[in-house]
């Protein structure tokens, strides 16, 4: 047989080749299936895009805290006004406490909480801030807010002083500080409630005057946790 003849026949038989010929204009039709992979971006992608970037927009409006380093603050009021929508935000007593107690409170019994012997008293392991023996939390809410004069004894030590009135603090703020330095310095009382220091600042509405030792010492002994037991007790 002829190779060239061969050939031809092999080619006949090749059915791609014959499509091809066939075909009347195989190109255009190659062209218009590359355009349509090449369709534009569909719309509910570039929608679910914007939403997207306007929501990490309002998280970071919300959360961000404007980046700065010192950013937890109870006080702050977002201007989402999630106190008017959700309800009171709620306060970290402790949190709120150190805040008081850096303003107010810092430059007598310092930093450290010791005082500075012979004339401010030291919080920290007091009797007076922990309610041990006669003292109360009572006795302490009472010393706070309309302060203290005359001497004192604190952890066996004499001091004769005078402490102002702390009564234009809020009940919060006299709750926090308080709650602060019973648990700060390694003491460990027991925390203040707001309520609490309420009740003692209602117990004497007409009080001006600073305590002395001997008078809160006349009034009995009572307990935070105590009178939150007896004012739950009833509802039992
Ligand atoms: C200007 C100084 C001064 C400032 C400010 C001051 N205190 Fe005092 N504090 C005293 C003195 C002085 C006494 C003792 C009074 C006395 O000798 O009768 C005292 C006594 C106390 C006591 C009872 C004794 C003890 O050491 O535990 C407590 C509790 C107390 N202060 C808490 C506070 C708190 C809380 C604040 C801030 C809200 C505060 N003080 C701010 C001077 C100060």
């Amino acid at each position: 047989m002829n190779p060239l003849n061969d050939l031809h026949f092999s080619d006949e038989l090749n059915p791609e080749r014959d499509l091809l010929e066939l075909s009347p204009d195989p190109l255009p039709s190659n062209a218009s299936n590359n355009r349509s992979s090449l369709k534009p971006i569909p719309m509910w992608l570039i929608m679910l895009t914007m939403v997207l970037l306007f929501w990490s927009g309002l998280y970071l409006a919300y959360y961000s805290g404007g980046f700065k380093a010192n950013i937890y603050n109870s006080e702050l009021v977002s201007w989402s006004g999630a106190g008017a929508r959700g309800g009171p935000v709620p306060v970290d007593l402790r949190v709120l406490g150190k805040k008081v107690f850096s303003q107010n409170c810092v430059v007598c019994h310092q930093e450290t909480g010791l005082g500075i012997p012979g004339q401010y008293p030291p919080l920290v392991g007091s009797e007076w801030a922990l309610s041990q023996g006669w003292h109360g939390d009572n006795h302490l809410v009472k010393n706070v807010l309309y302060g203290l004069q005359g001497p004192i004894i604190v952890k066996s030590i004499p001091y004769n002083n005078a402490m102002a009135p702390w009564n234009q603090l809020s009940d919060q703020q006299i709750a926090g500080v308080l709650t602060y330095v019973r648990s700060e310095w390694g003491n460990n009382g027991s925390p203040i409630t707001p309520e609490f220091v309420a009740k003692i600042r209602a117990s004497t509405p007409a009080r001006t005057e600073a305590w002395t030792m001997q008078e809160l010492q006349a009034i009995p002994r009572e307990l935070c946790s105590q009178s939150a037991e007896t004012t739950e007790a009833p509802k039992k």
